[in-house]
């Protein structure tokens, strides 16, 4: 059994997603052990709560820098035996010296057809606001590995959503969640699980 350990900075739907994949029997070969959140007080903790999984709060406010703040991560991901590490809604960009520790090892879900409207001071709201601006008529969501690039990493799962004429970024991030974010979380954690993902020349492929 694989020990997931889910990492979130808010409102933890995608971390719902995942409890809930995983209640109803459709995460074989692992099990979230832990929830780690960058801030205190924040909804994912509640969530974590009522499911009984264990939570630690690791606020990033209390490190001088993004250095110290990745060491206190990955010491915390030792402590809980992570055998993968899945982004839920994680707004910190961690240094290298975690994502080296956890080669091919650490998901993160973002809320856009990767490589559109992604990287460094794309998240949240943010992405669809530009999605917007930028009049796209399709966007979706991307389940990613984490490497060193920010949001670069090999593709896992994508899904597009289709943009309406009316759409504000609130409209539009809630359609983004419910019809791709949701979904291919938990399909992503699962295959993972599985062990049927499988990283060649930066390409994944599902065995
Ligand atoms: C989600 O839309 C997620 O894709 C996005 O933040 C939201 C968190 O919601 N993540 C990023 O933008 C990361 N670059 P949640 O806390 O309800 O899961």
């Amino acid at each position: 059994m694989k020990n997931i350990v889910v990492l979130v900075s808010g409102g933890g739907t995608n971390l719902q997603a995942l409890i809930d994949a995983q209640e109803s029997g459709l995460i074989q070969g692992g099990k979230i052990t832990c929830v780690i959140s960058s801030k205190p007080g924040v909804y994912a903790l509640e969530r974590a709560k009522k499911h009984q999984i264990p939570a630690r709060v690791i606020p990033r406010k209390e490190y001088a820098d993004s250095v110290a703040y990745s060491k206190a991560i990955l010491c915390a991901l030792q402590e809980e035996k992570a055998d993968l590490v899945v982004y839920a809604g994680f707004m910190t960009i961690l240094d290298e010296l975690v994502v080296k520790a956890y080669p091919y090892q650490m998901m993160n879900v973002h809320p856009a057809l990767i490589p559109s409207f992604c990287g460094k001071g794309y998240y949240g709201l943010r992405v669809h606001e530009e999605a917007l601006k930028k009049g796209v008529k399709l966007t979706g969501a991307t389940v990613h590995f984490v490497t060193e690039v920010c949001d670069g990493g090999p593709i896992i799962l994508q899904k597009a959503v289709e943009v309406q004429s009316d759409d504000t970024p609130e409209i539009l991030q809630k359609r983004v969640m419910e019809q791709a974010e949701w979904k291919i979380l938990p399909k992503a954690v699962s295959l993972f699980c599985e062990d049927r993902l499988e990283v060649k020349n930066d390409i994944v492929y599902i065995k």
